[in-house]
């Protein structure tokens, strides 16, 4: 069976791609490489024996969109990444981002039904739930005011998914991913921030690797143990493991809903200086930080209820943070060993 990664060269779907493969499925790249390389393609290959097929398109061009439905007449489901998802970009630039991620929601959407597929598994995002009344957050926890518009796209994104599958025929699930970090084993596939990093995880292992000078801790002053914010960090592996099992429940008619929500995260929720002291030990290296003042936006604390995931899909992230800050050293050193080598 053939599934439709979007967004497949990027950092998730570059992992989901090669556990997909895994568990024998056929998997149909697009992408526009806005935010990824194409050699991600050939590294996935490398890792499961098989290249993934390719085709660089923008979703958000209607005509090229439905031309790659029309050409794979044989794809089972779709797994939607492709987005734009630099938070304070977005503040920047709204209207690039509402185009880009609600653009392409709809023209995949319009293109599923033109052609009959009838499965989508969506890339959410724990932003929607904002800062919760009660933790830890499950799914039947009202939606916030989106924080920024890169949030709203997520939000209106799920909304759009939820009117459609009521008047198709088509069945979905969205997935509220947590804090994706680490990267594959093999440390062949990982996360490539392009410029100066916005997140916690790639701004540590390149402050360790020389590339910046010092972390920023935003803010200590936060109502949590050590005072710095509190989240969910879930290995990108563990991540991409749920996507199979979301795409096998509707392929197999499992899910109980036409329109599934579920939690991805451990449950288990980390500070700020919690994970900087798990990548010091991992690392063997001191990391140079320094407190600063709080990020604009930033919610105090959040972490998953799995029991959904856990029960429903069968699925539990397995990895915990010490494996995961490695997973993570180890991509950045593999990334400084191919750039040395190319200079
Ligand atoms: P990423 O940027 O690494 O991957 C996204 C991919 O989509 C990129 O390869 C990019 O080139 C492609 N793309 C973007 N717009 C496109 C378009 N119009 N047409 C074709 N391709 C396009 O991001 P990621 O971290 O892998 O995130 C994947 C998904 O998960 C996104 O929807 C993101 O919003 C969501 N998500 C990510 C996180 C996170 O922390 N990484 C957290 C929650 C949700
Ligand atoms: N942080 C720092 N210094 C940094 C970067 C981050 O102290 O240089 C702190 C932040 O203040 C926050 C924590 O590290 O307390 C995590 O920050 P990230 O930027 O790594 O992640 P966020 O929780 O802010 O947001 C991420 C994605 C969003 C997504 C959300 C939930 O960027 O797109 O996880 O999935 F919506």
């Amino acid at each position: 069976m053939k599934i439709l990664v979007t967004g497949g060269t990027g950092y998730i779907g570059s992992h989901t791609a090669v556990e997909l493969q895994k568990e024998g499925f056929g998997v149909l790249v697009i992408d526009n490489l806005c935010n990824s390389e194409k050699h991600v393609i050939d590294s996935i290959g490398e890792i499961t024996g098989q290249k993934p097929l390719f085709e660089q398109i923008d979703l958000r061009d209607p005509e090229a969109t439905m031309e790659v439905f029309s050409k794979h007449n044989d794809i089972s489901g779709v797994i939607h990444f492709a987005a734009l998802k630099a938070v304070g970009e977005s503040v920047e630039k709204p209207l690039e981002y509402y185009h880009n991620n609600l653009f392409s929601m709809i023209n995949l959407l319009k293109a599923m039904r033109e052609t009959g597929i009838s499965n989508l598994v969506f890339s959410s995002s724990c932003t929607v739930y904002g800062q919760p009344d009660q933790l830890p957050v499950n799914e039947k926890a009202p939606r916030k005011d989106a924080e920024s518009p890169y949030g709203n796209t997520k939000k209106i994104s799920e909304d759009i998914i939820e009117d459609t599958v009521r008047t198709t025929g088509m069945k979905a699930i969205a997935l509220r991913y947590f804090n994706p970090i680490g990267a594959h084993g093999s440390a062949l596939i990982g996360e490539l921030p392009v410029g100066t990093p916005n997140n916690l995880v790639p701004y540590i292992t390149q402050t360790a690797a020389g590339i910046r000078d010092h972390l920023r801790v935003f803010g200590n002053d936060y109502d949590t143990p050590d005072g710095t914010p509190i989240r969910d960090y879930i290995h990108v592996a563990d991540l991409a493991r749920a996507h199979v099992i979301a795409m096998n429940r509707m392929l197999r008619n499992q899910n109980k809903d036409r329109y599934e929500i579920f939690n991805l995260g451990t449950g288990n929720g980390f500070t700020v200086l919690e994970v900087i002291k798990s990548f010091e030990k991992v690392s063997g290296i001191k990391l140079n930080h320094k407190i600063v003042q709080r990020r604009p936006g930033d919610v105090e604390k959040v972490w998953a209820d799995t029991t959904h995931a856990n029960e429903e899909l069968g699925w539990k992230a397995e990895k915990g943070l010490d494996e995961m800050m490695l997973s993570a050293w180890n991509w950045e050193k593999s990334l400084q060993a191919q750039k040395n080598k190319k200079s």
